[in-house]
């Protein structure tokens, strides 16, 4: 089609155009729902023993002592990054009030993931927040170059409160140890806090010895919410809706199946979100409980993509290797063993390197941990001793369209792995 310019009717003919129906009916303030919204403090629930814990960590810098460090773990939806950043904007504000000058910044190593791009956004941070601007180039530099104008703009501060969230997406643990070093090497006179928050229970293992003993965290587990805290969470938001519009069924029903399925807020909220939308979309004038079985459906695949998404590849071929077995044989589940060859091949046809078996499990009990497959011990049979047993909790076939990024290459390995 040609760059011609969009004509634009004429209004007399757009009279009664369904484009125009606002469709306010079913919801009133439809942003409270959205991804990304950042609940008011009063609208956060259920996580009092979590935010005292931060708190604790921060409560010295707010006096202008030095602040703990800490790693936050948890499963997606946990509030591990509401909580963190909640308790820092007060630490901030409080810290203010008192006479402290108080830095913080918060890099989410999902989009910023190389050393240099965190150091970068901290340095550029901390700018904004500084009375003198000091231009930090976007390009040309390196980590170690951002980390210096970071001292340089922290000194004349007493506490500066850094959240590193997603940290394990982040290529290296660098980071983590000049911040933990920084005071100690004489960069810097200013106290530095560290919160580093990740979701994956093997990443402190994963960290160097140096970092985990210059780190001295504290290690604080965000659990799951349960049905009592999912619906809690979810009648704080119950204003998206116009009033009398949801059905008194459909929080708590929505609180329950999450909460079964996984005890993540987000995904209770997207499931609350759809069940308005179905609801929308069939032009009904309530939203009940068959509204959330229709969501539920949408959010359990979607949730399930965004994992597989967020992983890496030797995590997928893994997850990919018990998906292919499931609907290549009949058993309920299937030994580490029987995974990890269906792995190898896996590996070879798509010409990566083949992990450890041991490091292979590493990656299974990771889907396990967040809730896309289970494992258990089994009895095994009279000779076999027991061993243990991977279970895939979800359609196999949605695993195994969202492991590659083309049919091809999924028919490519399927092939393979048929020979
Ligand atoms: N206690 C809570 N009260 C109110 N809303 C919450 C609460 N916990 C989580 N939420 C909502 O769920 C969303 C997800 O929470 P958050 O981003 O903190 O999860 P997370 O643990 O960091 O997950 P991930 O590991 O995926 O980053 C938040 O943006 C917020 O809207
Ligand atoms: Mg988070």
């Amino acid at each position: 089609m040609p760059n011609d310019p969009i004509p634009t009717p004429d209004p007399a003919d757009l009279e009664g155009d369904p484009l125009n129906d606002q469709n306010t009916s079913i919801f009133e303030r439809r942003e409270l729902l959205r991804i990304g919204h950042v609940p008011a403090s009063d609208r956060i629930v259920g996580r009092s023993e979590e935010i005292n814990a931060v708190e604790s960590l921060l409560r010295p810098g707010v006096h202008g002592t030095p602040p703990g460090n800490g790693i936050i773990y948890g499963k997606t939806g946990s509030g591990k990054s509401l909580v963190a950043r909640h308790v820092t904007g007060r630490a901030q504000a409080i810290a203010k009030s008192n006479d402290v000058e108080f830095r913080s910044a918060y890099v989410d190593c999902e989009q910023s993931d190389t050393i240099t791009r965190a150091a970068r956004s901290l340095a550029q941070q901390v700018e904004r927040q500084s009375p003198d601007n000091t231009h930090i180039p976007d390009t040309g530099i390196g980590s170690s170059e951002y980390m210096n104008y970071l001292y340089e703009l922290i000194d004349s501060a007493d506490v500066f409160v850094v959240i590193i969230d997603e940290i394990d997406k982040l290529d290296g643990d660098d980071i983590l140890f000049k911040l933990s070093r920084a005071e100690e090497s004489g960069k810097t006179d200013c106290y530095i806090g560290v919160v580093a928050i990740s979701n994956k229970i093997e990443y402190y293992d994963r960290l160097g010895e140096r970092v985990k003993s210059s780190f001295q965290d504290e290690e604080l587990v965000f659990h799951p919410y349960d049905a009592d805290q999912l619906r809690d969470i979810l009648d704080k938001r119950r204003d998206a809706f116009a009033p009398g519009i949801l059905e008194d069924a459909v929080i708590p029903k929505v609180a329950a199946v999450a909460a079964q399925e996984h005890g993540d807020a987000r995904k209770a909220i997207d499931i609350l979100s759809s069940a308005g939308e179905v609801a929308s979309r069939n032009g009904d004038e309530s939203v009940t409980e068959a509204h959330v079985d229709v969501a539920q459906e949408y959010a359990a695949v979607s949730r399930v993509q965004e994992i597989i998404s967020g992983s890496t590849p030797q995590s997928r071929y893994a997850l990919f290797a018990l998906a292919y077995l499931h609907t290549t044989k009949t058993a309920g589940g299937f030994s580490t063993g029987e995974i990890y060859r269906v792995y190898e091949s896996v590996c070879r046809s798509e010409g990566m390197n083949v992990l450890s078996r041991q490091r292979v499990l590493e990656l299974l009990k990771e889907w396990a941990f967040n809730d896309i497959t289970e494992n258990k011990y089994t009895g095994g049979g009279m000779s076999e001793g027991s061993y243990r047993e991977h279970t895939l909790l979800h359609d196999p076939e949605i695993v195994l369209d969202n492991v590659f990024d083309s049919n091809k290459k999924k028919q490519d390995v399927y092939s393979s792995l048929q020979n």
